[in-house]
């Protein structure tokens, strides 16, 4: 080994044992310490103990989910938390209750799915991580936060900070996407969002860092499916953006249903105890995914629920999520002296000092006030802040001679499409909280800038009463309407056609073999091509879709994702060039499903180049690249990159600037991107990986000059041995607009 890698370690060491003992001093330590003390072992289980409200669900109904069961629990102090209970008036009788009528008096924790908003809904996550900027999505979890807090909730179960290359898997609506540097650098602008500066202010709330761990590498897409990947992907593609969690103090995790290389999350020591507890050091607290602890036997790995419950804690999960398996075994299961009472002492102070970070134990009702509740639900800045994340949020992913934006005097538009006029579907999947049909549709964006539309639905492909519990019913056989849009596309200077996937179609449980776009619309979108080719196309979907035959044909295509609350006002102003689109795909959009897994930080291979005959890498009927590869996104101007350099410094800090010119002739923003590639390495590095970016907002003919500073973080990667190194050798540096494309220039570190 190096010298100076041998430092690094040292020094890496070093500020992992400054670090714990900082922790060690949190200034609730003592009061947590005579709290437990007074503690009856019982009373400790209960406050590893979540159960479900009264009203919704998020899974799969327990058979013991016993409503005065419940309230007994309660009243004894034998709950820690209550998932699914929000509203001032429900929060406040049960946290009366339990601090009324408890022994101790512990206040609860009121945990939610707050995913994308409360009420109002901001963009679906993958949407806002296409916009690349950190700002504002830390300010729409914050919007999101105000909310939940004014209805009597202390703890959102987000961000998903999975990674995900395939985009079957229908979660990747909840993500940052399938870049681990990208997804780190949101994961941290939400949590800080969530938790502000000071999780005690009554607007902040604790974030939940979640699926620890691995949960998006799910076989085949397939929600809930087996997960098996090596070293080098968990350590250098799906624990960054949780380690990156930790640092930005997160306070809770969630454990991932999935089983990792054999041993399921939930019963994972290796991922809870020896990763997140030893080496991240992490002091807040770890909760099961719902009946994740029950499942253990599902999977093979316990016998009963008392085995799992014994598996799961000894492991290093901390709190139940609705398997009422700790509630029911774990007090014997210290009793039998098979689960140490040191452990659940482990568990109890986790949980006690999130409580006393959020200010519970001060004023335990300090998230009902149902004054606040009434003002800031659906407040109108709110509003405005979800707007501008939405307009952020979207992807001009074609724009063949300038179709975009329209002109506001444009003439004889025609809407088609099932989706222009749904108020539902943009809200977007885990939105448990608003109210169906809020969205602004985008025909109701539309009015805002022409009364010389029509709209043609053409055939009704999805059923308005979609719910987030059922999958989405569609219509492949019914083509009434098809003629009618073809007939009214006929005569139509510009068509508008909104299409894509119902918001329902993406989330938990709704992975999908076939990414494109659903029902008849296919058909439909053909049919009008074959009658006017001034097509711009308005897509809303959850996740990439295979979209090959519309980049060869159609001259505009619009990333338009589901964008939430004010998702037709945001469409509309980008159609209409009030706003331009500045967002770039976090996720590649593949060709076909056959090339699923697909992601831009791939591995060479042995046999990476093009052979007259068939001896390489790749596939007889497919390119090899995307239709959109990571990092794409156009504007209505252009840039210009020139003037790459590089400069070595010491001790490996690397200097790389370039600088940028708006070519075109309006103003506009642009996503810089740094891309790394480590030629030879004991693991071997991807062809590219993001390493840097930076959004800024250029006038025409203005130009800027960026520097990105690269240090072990960036050029280092985990080796076999779980330890961040830089190793000497070449580097290559790309930086440009896109994965695809920019200025190179090589240097060497030594
Ligand atoms: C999901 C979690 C969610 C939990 C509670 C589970 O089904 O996997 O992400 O937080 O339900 O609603």
């Amino acid at each position: 080994m190096k010298i100076e890698n041998l430092v690094k370690i040292i020094l890496l060491i070093l500020a992992f044992t400054i670090n714990k003992n900082a922790m060690a001093q949190s200034k609730y330590e003592s009061q947590i310490d005579a709290l437990l003390a007074k503690m009856t072992l019982e009373e400790k289980v209960g406050q590893m103990n979540q159960y479900n409200g009264f009203w919704d669900v998020t899974g799969p109904l327990p058979e013991n989910g016993d409503a005065s069961l419940k309230y007994e629990h309660l009243k004894k102090g034998w709950v820690g938390s209550m998932l699914n209970v929000h509203g001032v008036e429900q929060v406040r009788e049960l946290q009366k209750l339990v601090v009324e009528e408890s022994r101790l008096g512990i206040p609860l924790l009121f945990g939610f799915d707050v995913i994308h908003g409360y009420k109002v809904q901001a963009p679906i996550p993958l949407a806002e991580s296409a916009s690349w900027d950190l700002d504002a999505i830390q300010k729409s979890a914050s919007i999101a936060a105000d909310e939940a807090s004014a209805v009597g909730l202390n703890w959102t179960f987000a961000p998903m900070v999975d990674i995900s290359r395939d985009a079957r898997w229908g979660r990747v609506m909840e993500g940052g996407g399938e870049d681990p540097f990208l997804g780190s650098k949101i994961a941290e602008a939400r949590i800080k969002g969530f938790q502000g500066t000071d999780l005690s202010a009554p607007n902040t709330i604790a974030a939940c860092a979640k699926h620890f761990a691995a949960y998006g590498f799910a076989e085949a897409g397939k929600d809930y499916n087996t997960v098996d990947i090596g070293t080098n992907t968990l350590y250098n593609m799906v624990l960054p953006p949780f380690k990156a969690a930790v640092n930005a103090d997160v306070k809770t995790f969630m454990n991932a249903f999935n089983i990792i290389n054999g041993v399921p999350a939930t019963g994972n020591s290796m991922l809870l105890q020896t990763i997140l507890k030893e080496k991240w050091n992490f002091n807040g607290f770890v909760v099961s995914d719902w009946d994740s602890i029950g499942e253990l036997a599902a999977h093979g790995f316990a016998t009963d629920l008392e085995n799992a419950a014994q598996l799961a804690v000894n492991a290093g999960s901390d709190m139940d999520m609705q398997a009422t398996a700790y509630i029911k075994h774990l007090t014997n299961l210290v009793k039998l002296g098979k689960v140490d009472e040191a452990k659940i002492d482990d568990a109890v102070k986790r949980i006690l000092r999130v409580k006393f970070e959020l200010g519970l134990f001060d004023d335990p009702f300090k998230y009902c006030n149902p004054e606040r509740e009434k003002t800031s639900l659906n407040h109108k800045d709110h509003h405005q802040g979800v707007l501008e994340m939405a307009k952020k949020s979207i992807v001009l992913l074609k724009n063949e001679n300038n179709l975009l934006p329209l002109s506001k005097q444009q003439k004889n538009i025609v809407v088609i499409g099932d989706l222009a006029d749904d108020k539902n579907s943009p809200l977007g999947s885990w939105r448990l909280a608003s109210d169906d049909n809020t969205a602004i549709s985008v025909l109701e964006g539309f009015n805002a800038y022409s009364t010389d539309y029509t709209f043609v639905q053409g055939p009704k492909v999805f059923d308005d009463n979609s719910d987030f519990l059922h999958h989405v019913t569609i219509n492949s056989t019914d083509k009434t309407g098809i003629s009618e849009a073809v007939e009214a596309a006929k005569n139509a200077e510009i068509v508008v056609m909104v299409l894509g996937e119902h918001g329902f179609m993406s989330g938990e449980g709704r992975s999908r073999t076939k990414l494109d776009l659903p029902g008849l619309q296919p058909e439909l979108l053909k049919a009008v091509y074959e009658v006017n080719k001034n097509i711009v196309l308005v897509l809303m979907n959850g996740r990439p879709l295979t979209l090959t035959w519309e980049d060869e044909h159609i001259p505009a295509i619009v990333e338009a994702w589901q964008l939430g609350s004010q998702s037709g006002n945001a469409i509309a102003q980008v159609v209409f060039g009030d706003y331009n689109p500045s967002g770039k795909l976090p996720m590649s959009f593949p060709r076909s499903v056959g090339q699923l897994p697909l992601y831009y930080n791939h591995y060479s291979t042995g046999r990476p180049d093009k052979k007259p005959i068939v001896f390489w890498t790749h596939y007889a009927d497919e390119k090899n690249s995307p239709v959109y590869p990571f990092g794409h996104g156009l504007s209505y101007t252009t840039f210009e990159y020139n003037d790459l350099s590089v400069k070595v410094g010491d001790s490996d800090v690397v200097d790389v600037t370039v600088t940028v010119t708006n070519t075109g002739n309006v103003a506009g923003e642009e996503v810089i991107q740094l891309y790394l590639r480590d030629h030879v390495a004991s693991v071997v590095r991807p062809v590219k990986e993001l390493k840097g970016f930076k959004k800024i907002m250029l006038e025409p003919k203005n130009s800027e000059t960026l520097t990105f500073t690269l240090s072990t973080e960036e050029l280092g990667f985990y080796n076999q041995d779980y330890n961040l190194v830089v190793e000497p050798g070449q580097f290559t540096v790309m930086v440009g607009g896109c994965s695809t494309n920019g200025l190179t220039k090589s240097f060497k570190i030594k």
